[in-house]
């Protein structure tokens, strides 16, 4: 529990059994949100207002702040001062070194771990890329949130399973056939992959233009594959290998795995029947000769589920796919990361699981984020102005190399530090804000070593990492925690003491970007406290402690950075 929790559970207890008869008493989490954090230290380290009693108990502020403090019995955790309805807190700041430092050396790298999802498990689905589709940056957002989440989880016990759910059906894959027996030759689409794919579709949409005539034959191939005809389907798994190949580059580099590769075409076979309970529990209606699952109740758009032609659509499978990963997984909660755009798409399909009747329909969510735009300008695929995420972060890698190579000529193994350090850059900025914003990517702000960055934090984790190669001696003595009740030091440990809770609490709002936040604010605190403090010198005892802390620095800040899927070189 962090500080300002235990104090407010403290208060609530110390006010239950100063008043057992009062009726309408806040909450500890409530008082927690009334703690706060006097303008002036010489008030304390926190305050609680007491006028939020005032009503319930019928007393003055002033009053209810003096009983308070003359009740309260733990100045192991703080001593208290009333002060014109305050009552005010001065922690015992060395007490408060002490327990965390035991904590952090008792749990080390697993500090924040824990065991809260055992025997639970949570599906996720995140970067559901297409096929014979570059990778573009419009991808990273839904790669890096849902990678980052599963680690969370991971870390939290709960069991995961990370779905790719390809974009593999879809008319498209006919039309892209057609175009590449016309025109198209094995040489060329081995060399160029998937670019040479989509030079294929863009020049059958050219042609169809001219000759409208090719639209049918796009079909007939698409029909083929449905139908599983040899040669389609040959043409239509090579076109995935290349694509899935390509994508593998990106996934390596970004250290992104998945358990399962289930896109839209392994529904094939099971969406029969689903369609079938929605005709059985009368929720299918025909509609322009579509079958459609009415949603007028529910002020939406009808669900559509069966096309005039009788094929199936996106909503189809995602049907199929949510009912099958129920009965495979037996999932408490299915997570779809995908871009805010799809918000209509997924409250349909939620809707139909829950007029099916399946009771865990409540327990898929939608995890939408915002736009990527890149040095202002928004992407789009129209206009060509689309950026491959390989080829931003190749190139992020290059800058970070010579800023390295500037900052840093005589470190050894340049080029992998300057990997991690690229990457860093770009998956922090991706999980730097709320997920729901839009973000602008620009490279002078992502390689910026001395702003809120993901290089800024990967150098505090080095510079930690540095100091704790040259104290071996301070090891051997033993810690003086009241060597860390300085603003500083104590600043440090309030972040750190808080944590475990940022954890639970980025896995409840899925958003990394809160742990992003607290590796941040714990590498400045870390960096104040570094040029207002000497680390190695000093009384054996004090420089023992304040290497035990920056040790616990470096700890938190690597796990941090892993849940949010970066890396931590340990000299930059
Ligand atoms: N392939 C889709 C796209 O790129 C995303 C799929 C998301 N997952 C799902 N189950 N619908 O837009």
């Amino acid at each position: 529990m962090d500080t300002m929790s235990r104090i407010a559970a403290l208060v609530s207890d110390c006010a239950a059994s100063l008043w057992p008869d009062a009726q309408g008493l806040p909450a500890a989490e409530e008082l927690r949100g009334l703690l706060a954090v006097p303008p002036d230290p010489a008030l304390g380290d926190y305050a609680f207002p007491c006028f939020r009693l005032a009503k319930p108990l019928r007393m003055a502020p002033p009053k209810i702040a003096e009983a308070l403090c003359a009740a309260w019995s733990r100045p192991d955790v703080a001593s208290v001062q009333p002060v014109n309805g305050y009552m005010n807190f001065f922690l015992n700041r060395a007490n408060f070194a002490a327990e965390i430092m035991a904590e952090l050396r008792e749990k080390g790298d697993r500090f924040g771990a824990s065991d809260i999802g055992n025997g639970k498990t949570i599906c996720l689905d995140y970067s559901s890329i297409n096929i014979a589709k570059r990778f573009h940056i419009g991808h990273l957002s839904t790669t890096m949130l849902g990678h980052s989440l599963k680690r969370i989880y991971d870390f939290l016990g709960y069991t995961t399973v990370g779905i790719n759910h390809l974009g593999d059906w879809g008319t498209q894959f006919g039309k892209m056939i057609c175009a590449y027996k016309k025109w198209g030759s094995r040489e060329e689409v081995e060399k160029g992959g998937v670019d040479a794919l989509t030079a294929l579709y863009v020049r059958f949409h050219e042609e169809a233009e001219k000759d409208p005539s090719l639209e049918d034959e796009g079909r007939e191939w698409f029909k083929k594959i449905e139908d599983g005809d040899e040669e389609a389907l040959a043409i239509f798994s090579w076109f995935k290998d290349l694509t899935l190949k390509d994508a593998a580059r990106v996934y390596d580099m970004l250290g992104v795995t998945f358990d399962s590769y289930a896109g839209e075409s392994f529904y094939n076979d099971k969406m029969e029947p689903v369609i079938q309970e929605l005709r059985d529990k009368g929720l299918l209606t025909q509609s322009e000769g579509a079958w459609v699952v009415d949603l007028s109740e529910d002020k939406m758009p009808p669900c559509l589920i069966l096309k005039s032609d009788g094929a199936t659509i996106y909503a189809t499978r995602d049907l199929a796919a949510a009912v099958y990963r129920q009965n495979t997984y037996h999932f408490d909660k299915c997570l779809y990361v995908v871009a805010y755009q799809q918000d209509l798409h997924f409250r349909q399909v939620f809707r139909v699981l829950e007029k099916m009747g399946y009771p865990w329909a409540k327990n898929c969510v939608h995890v939408a984020f915002g736009m990527v735009s890149f040095e202002g300008e928004a992407l789009s695929t129209r206009r060509g102005n689309v950026v491959h995420l390989d080829d931003l972060l190749t190139q992020a890698v290059e800058k970070a190399l010579a800023i390295i190579e500037e900052k840093s000529p005589g470190l050894e193994n340049k080029q992998e530090v300057a990997r991690q350090v690229g990457i860093g850059a770009v998956v922090y900025t991706d999980l730097s804000n709320n997920r729901i914003k839009d973000i602008d990517f620009s490279w002078d702000r992502a390689l910026n070593f001395d702003g809120e960055t993901g290089p800024y934090v990967q150098y505090t984790h080095a510079r930690c990492c540095s100091v704790l190669r040259k104290a071996q001696d301070q090891l051997q003595a033993d810690p003086d925690w009241s060597a860390l009740t300085d603003d500083e030091a104590q600043a440090l440990l309030r972040l750190i003491s808080r944590f475990p809770d940022v954890i639970r609490e980025a896995a409840d709002k899925y958003e990394p970007s809160m742990i992003t936040r607290a590796v941040t604010d714990i590498a400045q605190a870390f960096n104040k406290y570094y040029y207002e403090h000497r680390i190695l010198d000093g009384e054996p005892g004090q420089a023992a402690a304040r290497v035990a802390l920056t040790d616990a620095v470096r700890s938190v800040i690597k796990t941090g950075l892993y849940l949010i899927g970066i890396e931590a070189p340990e000299r930059m």
